[in-house]
């Protein structure tokens, strides 16, 4: 297994932190599902979701991508979302309720380094930015392998650095400035360095393991609050205990620092994220 030592991982203060910020998963998933299936299509397709497949979701917070892989999957096939938080649970479940019967998928609250699955349940994995919030990430791969059938696939996406994703870096800066400097978002970059995961996924005995990034710019419009769901779904921990005027004036330290990228009246906003498969 790589030394991932560089970046520890507080479990509890994970569990309290996703905790804090379930409310706000539920309350932005909605308007941000067209973008997330927009990274879900490209992960699902690497982890070669098709009709019939069993698939396990982990870390599937507010449902992403167990949502998009049920609507794959069909109805002979079987999908189910785990996570650390029950309260993300409950944000999936409601969103699942909007999906006909016999494609629905279940959710069960769990720890991905003890599922409660017997051995060889699914055909196909998918981790949407969730493997790097667990701190014995070599517990996580082998209980995952227990799950997965042999030639089973799974499909990672992790951040790239935090320099090539712009929204993170931006909010992140603002953050700190008002309320003072804290390490929640290093976590979300653990693996950022070219094949760290990819050699943790070796050293847990996958195979074929792949490596892809993906680099898009999005472009938001100056003088909108676009940063909003990125600031209360990152960093909801930070933001409960603030009064009305510390938090209109952390608003106003994000706007900004985002009207300082603007260009002709948008703010381009590069992503730097990575899909990661084995077998
Ligand atoms: C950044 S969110 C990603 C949620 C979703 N996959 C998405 O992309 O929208 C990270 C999720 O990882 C979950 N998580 C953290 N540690 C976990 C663990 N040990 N086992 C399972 N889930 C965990 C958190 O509760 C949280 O919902």
């Amino acid at each position: 297994m790589p030394d991932l030592s560089t970046c520890p991982i507080d479990g509890d203060a994970e569990r309290a932190r996703w905790t804090a910020s379930a409310d706000a998963w539920d309350r932005w998933a909605d308007p941000m599902a067209d973008l997330a299936d927009k990274l879900n299509q490209p992960l699902l397709d690497a982890a070669g979701v098709t009709a019939g497949d069993r698939v396990l979701d982990l870390a599937s917070g507010a449902g992403e991508p167990a949502l998009s892989a049920a609507l794959r999957t069909g109805p002979d096939g079987l999908v189910v979302g785990s996570d650390l938080v029950p309260g993300m649970m409950a944000g999936a479940r409601r969103r699942a309720a909007g999906i006909a019967d016999g494609l629905r998928p279940a959710f069960a609250a769990a720890d991905m380094t003890a599922l409660p699955f017997a051995a060889a349940s699914f055909d196909r994995a998918t981790c949407r930015f969730g493997i790097m919030f667990v701190p014995d990430v070599a517990a996580a791969l082998a209980e995952l392998r227990r799950v997965l059938r042999p030639g089973g696939r799974a499909a990672f996406m992790v951040w790239g650095p935090r320099a090539g994703n712009t929204l993170f870096d931006t909010v992140g800066d603002a953050v700190a400035a008002q309320l003072g400097e804290d390490r929640s978002l290093d976590p979300l970059f653990r693996f950022a360095a070219p094949g760290l995961l990819a050699e943790a996924l070796r050293s847990a005995g996958f195979a074929t393991v792949s490596e892809t990034d993906i680099t898009p710019v999005r472009k938001a419009p100056q003088g909108q609050p676009f940063w909003r769901a990125t600031l209360e779904m990152s960093f909801g921990h930070r933001l409960h205990d603030l009064t009305a005027g510390q938090r209109a004036d952390l608003d106003a330290e994000v706007t900004r620092r985002f009207d300082a990228q603007a260009q002709g009246g948008t703010i381009p906003l590069p992503i730097h994220v990575r899909i990661v498969t084995g077998a």
